[in-house]
């Protein structure tokens, strides 16, 4: 037909993600040679149309992530958050599942190194214990970012930077509520409290820890005290476990040695409802037999909150892959990105209104 032209539109659509074994670890990816399909359609055109045309050959962007575990709704709100925002970048996903294990970790940083990947992004686990594996991504030219959890190293150039939680704020947070919680309390009254931490040496637990007790210490006149900690590793069945065997202990009652437990603060909301379950099963009521603060922000959370048997919880924002990819578009084209980024972040208590909060969506 006169004035009309025969272009040919090529397009490719990609197919769902799958999983691959390899040596023990779960690669969760997207492998750009198996999922490109060609759709060649022959068109008739009323008028003229650029031509778009894809290169199936061009390498993609490959990101390869480290992930801790599976241990909370939390995490994994976590991971697809960063998922997601990583394929809507066109980018492809190498996944590892550490289970937990920092040498899991380390093993799939090292696949990542040799199956050369542009950026590597990573939650660790613990705080130490890294150096060797990023400096074998710093030989190799692989930016490192990482995620939720900050590190420990005498050498700042093995990784770009940090982004995440402001763990600190949040256990100054959980602190501040009771501050105005017992404002009111009269002269010598005094608050006892468990204090139930995470992963031990992770940075996470570690400022959720400063931050709470150096804020109670500052403002608190001395009549705030943290009779007892132990770690609860994150995991609910580590807070019910605590919960229970203090009770078991003493004869029914939450109490270390005479001292009656007022407060509990809980590093993750995983591990309060584990927590929750062991104060029902030996009759004591949470919220007002014992004040509970929690940290996350998790929708079982938030509904126990809203039944009066949790009396606050810090949000840990665990949406950070908008951001993350920010930064991860930075190093790919050669700039530098902050040494600390944060994701904002809320708290719900008591005091609040909480009929209009909406889903948490984790
Ligand atoms: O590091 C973030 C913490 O890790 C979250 O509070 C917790 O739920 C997760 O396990």
């Amino acid at each position: 037909m006169a004035g009309q032209k025969n272009c040919f539109r090529i397009t490719f659509a990609t197919m769902d993600l799958h999983f691959v074994k390899r040596g023990g670890i779960i690669f969760y990816m997207k492998n750009v040679v198996l999922t490109f399909f060609f759709a060649v359609m022959l068109c008739s055109c009323r008028e003229k149309q650029a031509e778009i045309v894809e290169n199936p050959l061009e390498k993609p962007t490959i990101v390869g992530f480290s992930q801790i575990g599976s241990e909370s709704s939390w995490r994994t709100c976590n991971t697809n958050s960063i998922i997601r925002a990583a394929e809507s970048e066109g980018f492809q996903v190498v996944y590892a599942d550490a289970e937990q294990k920092q040498e899991n970790q380390i093993r799939a940083l090292r696949s990542f190194i040799v199956y050369r990947v542009d950026a590597i992004l990573f939650a660790p686990i613990v705080e130490s214990g890294w150096d060797g594996v990023l400096s074998e991504a710093k030989e190799a030219g692989i930016p490192v970012i990482v995620v939720d959890r900050k590190i420990r190293t005498k050498d700042k150039s093995l990784v770009a930077g940090f982004i995440g939680e402001n763990a600190l704020e949040e256990g100054q947070k959980a602190a501040e509520f009771l501050l105005k919680k017992y404002a009111d309390m009269s002269d010598g009254e005094k608050r006892n409290i468990l204090e139930i931490t995470g992963t031990a040496d992770s940075s996470t637990a570690k400022e959720r820890s400063r931050g709470f007790r150096e804020m109670l210490s500052e403002h608190g006149n001395g009549r705030f005290s943290v009779i007892f900690c132990e770690s609860g590793d994150f995991l609910r069945s580590r807070g019910n476990e605590i919960i229970s065997q203090i009770i078991a202990y003493n004869g029914g009652e939450l109490k270390i040695g005479t001292k009656k437990i007022d407060i509990i603060f809980s590093h993750n909301d995983a591990m309060t409802l584990g927590i929750l379950d062991a104060l029902d099963k030996g009759g004591i009521a949470p919220g007002s037999d014992v004040t509970i603060v929690s940290v996350d922000g998790e929708q079982s959370a938030i509904n126990e909150l809203k039944r009066g048997r949790l009396n606050c919880v810090v949000e840990c924002n665990p949406r950070t892959g908008e951001q993350l990819m920010k930064l991860v578009k930075t190093v790919l084209s050669g700039g530098e990105i902050p040494a600390e980024s944060y994701v904002d972040e809320d708290l719900f208590c008591e005091f609040d209104n909480l009929t209009l909060l909406e889903g948490r969506g984790y």
